[in-house]
């Protein structure tokens, strides 16, 4: 067993992760006057969060008519009728009084001219039931929207008395014999003491996993730590297959530049100077949604129409707005093309590719952010003490693809519903449990064996496999046989990490360690992602199957449900949630159910 002293921390709530929907979560328990910690294993400020352009979608009608029931609407279409109606109903219903609490808490929105929010269309926001011309909904601060969220929110959760501990990486969850999650195992980075979080409730905001892939939006920092550490304790993963491909990360070096840009008034064209969404989404042209903007430039590549020496990418024009636009709502994105792709936006075209961005699958909860451990007879079981909000969750608000700017509204309006329900469920005059000795140590001999293990492979080769293994064989389009291809070639990947070699023993940033920590959360993201599209024999939102082009309802309109356990994974299906809300639920009218129906756009 191995032999290392810790410190014991007593809290009602602790947080993991420090981003969007980690620091919504904080400052609401500490509002709520619950004893809450958060723990990062970054500087709250810089989490991934930060590098969120475009903005945050909310009915607000500041620039035209709009509704929530139409965000909803939208939001519904978006999933291609994957999301569970009731989490998609209390986003958009809630959206509105979650943007403007940001604003009174200090975020610095852009302005109309009357002073209102500034509001951008976005790619799938619509009017009418999808029937009228795109809204403008998505509140903007330039195109550094996630930048201005994370400072406000960590300065009001400093203000409420949150208490931080930065540069802390969780190892694994500690989980009682009942199921119950009791807390989590941390090492700090900077002086390589461990330290034992005793809680009643955990608060997974880990984010994404998108550096399971090879080109990706996401920091260096998205590996899917609490998708990792929920594996480990014998919970499911769901809904994995559904990975968002942005259709303008730039070419060659994958940064983001923001749906804004269209919203502003952007256009792609290929190498005969045409605007080819036009063909392919004749109503909303460049602002259909992401997986159909991403899958018409795959084909316009693959038809021989791209654009540059190999003809492997697309244009994406700016050039016709004013320069002062360009300046006042996408300066962000102007100093990323000429740093990352050395353009000057006024003069050229942007070289861009669909490039990985989000993941619309995670940890499944339930509206509240409660995670789920579903079985046959109780699909909606909850685990006591547990909670995922964020890119690390699935709630499921986005189902198989995600509407541009939903992401940021998810982690405000999730995260704040995760504080309120805590709030309600927490005891706060009930002592803490005892510190699991046994669940310590297992998180420690873990954490152990990788700081000395002396196999054969390199950490960075291992991860760069997986990563090349993923780009190629679950990609914007894919095949029977290069998804079986795929689960064959990650089964033996993942098999590597017995031979995983780390050559850096020490206990003080070491970075040797903790990346291989972070290559064992990708790992059963990564096998989660592969084996469930592979299963998976339909097309639906992100994931577009060549050999079964079409959506079918009736076979597999259900979240995927994996368990991982080290290089096998086992598949079960848990049934999509198609009620609204009830009125006693939301306390106001009852909806009626969304009929799923073709998608076009
Ligand atoms: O394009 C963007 O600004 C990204 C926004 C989002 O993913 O929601």
């Amino acid at each position: 067993m191995a032999a290392y002293d810790y410190e014991t921390h007593d809290y009602d709530v602790v947080v993991v992760g420090a981003g969007g929907s980690g620091l919504r979560a904080t400052l609401g328990m500490a509002e709520q006057g619950l004893k809450t910690a958060c723990v990062t294993k970054v500087f709250p400020t810089r989490s991934h969060t930060v590098a969120a352009q475009g903005g945050i979608a909310a009915s607000l009608s500041n620039m035209g008519p709009d509704h929530w029931q139409w965000h909803m609407y939208d939001t519904v279409k978006g999933s291609d009728w994957l999301g569970d109606t009731d989490a998609m109903e209390y986003l958009a219903r809630h959206a509105p009084e979650a943007v403007y609490e940001l604003e009174h808490y200090g975020v610095p929105f852009s302005r109309t001219e009357e002073g209102k929010i500034y509001q951008r269309p976005f790619g799938g926001h619509t009017t009418e039931f999808g029937e009228g011309p795109p809204v403008q909904r998505t509140c903007a601060a330039a195109d550094r929207t996630g930048h201005a969220i994370l400072h406000t929110l960590y300065g009001q959760s400093l203000k409420n008395n949150a208490e931080f501990y930065i540069e802390y990486f969780a190892i694994d969850l500690m989980m009682s014999e009942d199921g119950a999650c009791t807390g989590v195992v941390c090492w700090k980075l900077d002086d390589g003491t461990i330290h034992v979080f005793n809680a009643k409730t955990v608060v997974l905001a880990t984010g994404g996993y998108g550096r399971a892939y090879f080109s990706a939006t996401s920091a260096h920092t998205c590996t899917g730590d609490g998708g990792g550490m929920v594996a480990r304790a014998g919970l499911p993963l769901q809904d994995m297959e559904f990975v968002q491909f942005h259709p303008t990360g730039i070419y060659g070096a994958g940064c983001l530049i923001t749906e804004g840009a269209r919203g502003e008034g952007g256009y792609l064209t290929n190498s005969e100077g045409e605007r080819f969404m036009e063909r392919y989404a004749p109503t909303y042209k460049d602002l259909a949604p992401r997986d159909y903007v991403s899958r018409s430039m795959t084909m316009e590549i693959r038809e021989g129409r791209g654009v540059g020496e190999h003809g492997d990418h697309i244009h994406l024009n700016l050039s016709h707005l004013p320069k002062e636009a360009l300046q006042l709502r996408l300066p962000g994105i102007s100093e990323s093309a000429r740093i990352f792709a050395g353009v000057d936006v006024t003069k050229e075209p942007i070289p861009v590719l669909p490039t990985v961005h989000y993941n619309m699958g995670g940890i499944p909860t339930n509206y509240w952010g409660e995670v789920l451990n579903p079985t046959q007879d109780e699909p909606n079981r909850i685990v006591p003490g547990l909670m995922a909000v964020g890119e690390a969750g699935c709630a499921s608000v986005h189902g198989a693809n995600r509407l541009g700017s939903n992401s940021l509204i998810d982690l405000v309006v999730f995260g704040r519903a995760a504080a309120i329900r805590a709030s309600e469920a927490i005891d706060r005059a009930a002592r803490p449990r005892t510190v699991d000795t046994a669940q310590v140590d297992k998180a420690l001999d873990r954490f152990d064996s990788l700081r000395h293990a002396s196999g054969n492979v390199p950490t960075a080769e291992l991860r760069l496999e997986m990563q090349k293994t993923m780009q190629e064989d679950a990609a914007v389009f894919r095949t029977a046989k290069t998804m079986a291809e795929g689960v064959e070639k990650m089964g033996a990947v993942a098999a590597k990490l017995d031979d995983i070699k780390v050559t850096d023993r020490s206990l003080v940033w070491n970075s040797d360690l903790m990346e291989t920590l972070e290559l064992t959360n990708l790992m059963p993201n990564a096998l989660a992602t592969i084996v469930g599209a592979e299963a998976r024999k339909e097309s639906r939102g992100a994931h577009a199957h060549e050999d079964h082009p079409d959506r079918d309802d009736d076979a597999w309109r259900v979240h995927t449900i994996a368990h991982v356990h080290d290089t096998k994974v086992d598949l079960t299906y848990r049934p999509v949630i198609t009620d609204p809300l009830t009125e006693q639920q939301q306390g106001g009218i009852e909806l009626e159910r969304i009929a799923p129906k073709a998608r076009t756009f």
